[in-house]
């Protein structure tokens, strides 16, 4: 029996196998088990030399378990480490690596100029009341912007703000002059969209308040950032216009030359002005002046790349917007 036992346990193939041979000789009913058993029914002299001989078998057959599952767990150690190995010469996964979108790179670009002129940087709300979007900014009650046309109003009377002038009241109200801030930010527009028109686009604002600010110092400020942005000397227009919460009110143009046509004309940027005594008033704010200006930040990233439709900016066609990793 033990030459049987010991070649089971050198035959046995796997840890499985093993255990099998184990049970059917150790277990409590396996064949060396019952001879141990079995011993009581031996005359007495006889006893004690054959229980010599059952247990030295029986270590024996443990013993060579014991080597032979060392052997087999070694084995499968072996068989996994080379089935898991690393092919580090393999050639790697290319990760896809993503990049800024063209307009996070104008916006940072802007904030480096203005925070290079000591502005402060602040962002406010996205859903805003009436009274910041308009009221506060000098619209009288009727004025046309109010409109369901222009604007998204929500079920509970508040609305997607219209432009980031909202935040020149937000900022002023927990500010004291003097101060300078440009606050960039997402607007709304509830209007037909096409290649031109979004519902959806974003803003610069800026403002700047303290004694004796005038007409002069907003010029100086479009034309330091018209340098900035597009060559020292760079010249800037304002035309007078008209909006509810500066007065005098202007719209102001760059006049550079475009980089694809090589042509000189003026980019229509923006809204500009004195900031009304009306605004200044609902803050409480006296003995200032100040200007404000802002601006649609699509239109600098669209035009010089000639960008021909300003939906491509949202789609997230990764073929459009790789073109212009890195770009800035
Ligand atoms: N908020 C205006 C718009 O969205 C633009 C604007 C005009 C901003 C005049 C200003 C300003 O700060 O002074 O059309």
């Amino acid at each position: 029996m033990l030459e049987d036992a010991l070649g089971a346990v050198s035959a046995a193939a796997d840890l499985q196998e093993l255990q099998e041979v184990r049970v059917r000789y150790l277990g409590k009913k396996g064949l060396l088990t019952q001879q141990l058993k079995g011993l009581g029914a031996l005359p007495p002299d006889e006893r004690r030399e054959a229980g010599r001989v059952i247990n030295e078998h029986k270590a024996a057959v443990e013993e060579a378990i014991r080597e032979r599952r060392a052997a087999l767990e070694r084995a499968a150690l072996d068989e996994q480490l080379a089935r898991e190995a690393v092919d580090v010469t393999l050639p790697g996964t290319q990760l896809p690596q993503g990049g800024l979108h063209l307009l996070t790179m104008v916006t940072h670009r802007l904030l480096d100029v203005f925070t290079a002129l000591g502005y402060e940087v602040a962002v406010g709300p996205e859903l805003e009341t009436d009274h910041y979007n308009f009221e506060s900014l000098n619209f009288p009650a009727e004025h046309p912007a109010r409109d369901e046309q222009d604007t998204f109003w929500t079920t509970d009377g508040r609305l997607l703000r219209t432009h980031t002038s909202p935040m020149q009241v937000r900022y002023m109200e927990t500010h004291r002059p003097p101060f300078k801030v440009v606050v960039p930010g997402k607007v709304f527009r509830n209007e037909a969209v096409d290649a031109t028109h979004e519902a959806q686009f974003h803003q610069l604002e800026a403002l700047v308040v303290g004694e004796r600010i005038t007409m002069a110092d907003l010029k100086g400020a479009i034309d330091e950032m018209a340098s900035a942005l597009f060559g020292a000397g760079t010249r800037t227009r304002l035309q007078p216009t008209f909006f509810p919460f500066v007065e005098p009110g202007a719209e102001f143009a760059i006049y550079w030359t475009h980089p694809r046509t090589g042509r000189q004309e003026w980019l229509e940027l923006g809204g500009c002005g004195m900031v009304h005594p009306n605004v200044f008033e609902a803050v409480g704010y006296e003995g200032v002046t100040g200007f404000a200006f802002g601006f649609g930040i699509e239109r600098l990233a669209l035009v010089p790349y000639g960008i021909p439709d300003i939906r491509s900016f949202y789609q997230g066609d990764l073929r459009v917007l790789r073109q212009f990793r890195g770009a800035l």
